[in-house]
């Protein structure tokens, strides 16, 4: 490990990451252009964004908690986007589940970076009903499905060992070619938004950030300009 003043860091020189920049395209994001619905124009991206060669899991995005005044980020994937909202599946024991129930206040972050866009979501998680986590479920390959019975995801693990005992566990007791039952501690949730933000990067830092904001009152979206 090296000092943290140290002008090298392993692999790379910290001259190196200070130099890093790039110039941004042309291609803007205008208000006659955007979508007058964001869940649309999120659509759209992301259409856009899986059509991209250079852009792997395009539906990958950063799913930011609060819990305890501490925020904690991790990625997931998201599986379904409607005018109700995003979800995501995941372990109702883990962190992030654990942090959701004491404040379904969320952020979600899609860095599409290679097209020079983000789209930050901020809103309320909640569960999706156990029906519709059972249907997702019996969709996902026997390997994953195995899987999830065999992680008590963000619990400590004493060796990898012991995750692939696990594994193996249940392999045996729902065979390949049989149908896994969801287990009950795994389930999508929903996220609610009440704030859709687009952001296109541009030339000389001018970047194009587009913000819908549901008003509370009409649950219409209401569209603003922010300086970049
Ligand atoms: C590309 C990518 C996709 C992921 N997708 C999911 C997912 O859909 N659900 C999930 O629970 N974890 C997913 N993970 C793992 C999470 O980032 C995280 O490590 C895990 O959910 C535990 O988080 P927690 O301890 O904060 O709850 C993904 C990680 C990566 C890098």
């Amino acid at each position: 490990m090296g000092e943290q003043n140290s002008d090298e860091v392993a692999g790379i020189d910290r001259a190196a990451i200070n130099a890093m920049r790039r110039s941004y395209g042309e291609e803007g994001l205008t208000e006659s252009a955007i979508a007058a619905d964001p869940i649309i124009q999120f659509q759209n991206w992301l259409k856009a964004a899986a059509e991209n060669s250079v852009i792997v899991e395009a539906n990958a995005m950063v799913l930011s908690t609060v819990s305890d005044s501490t925020p904690t980020s991790r990625t997931v994937l998201l599986k379904d986007v409607t005018q109700e909202g995003f979800t995501f599946f995941t372990n109702y024991n883990s962190r992030k589940a654990n942090a959701m129930a004491e404040n379904p206040n969320v952020s979600l972050l899609f860095p599409w970076y290679a097209m020079e866009r983000q789209v930050i979501v901020i809103g309320k998680a909640e569960r999706i009903s156990e029906s519709d986590s059972a249907s997702y479920f019996a969709t996902r390959p026997w390997s994953s499905q195995i899987g999830a019975w065999a992680s008590s995801q963000s619990q400590k693990l004493e060796s990898r060992a012991e995750l692939e005992k696990n594994w193996e566990k249940f392999a045996l007791q729902y065979p390949e070619g049989t149908a896994v039952p969801k287990p009950p501690h795994w389930g999508g949730f929903i996220i609610r938004a009440t704030s859709i933000e687009f952001w296109q990067g541009r030339y000389s830092r001018l970047h194009d950030r587009l913000r819908f904001t549901r008003d509370s009152a009409s649950a219409n979206w209401v569209l603003q300009r922010l300086y970049p």
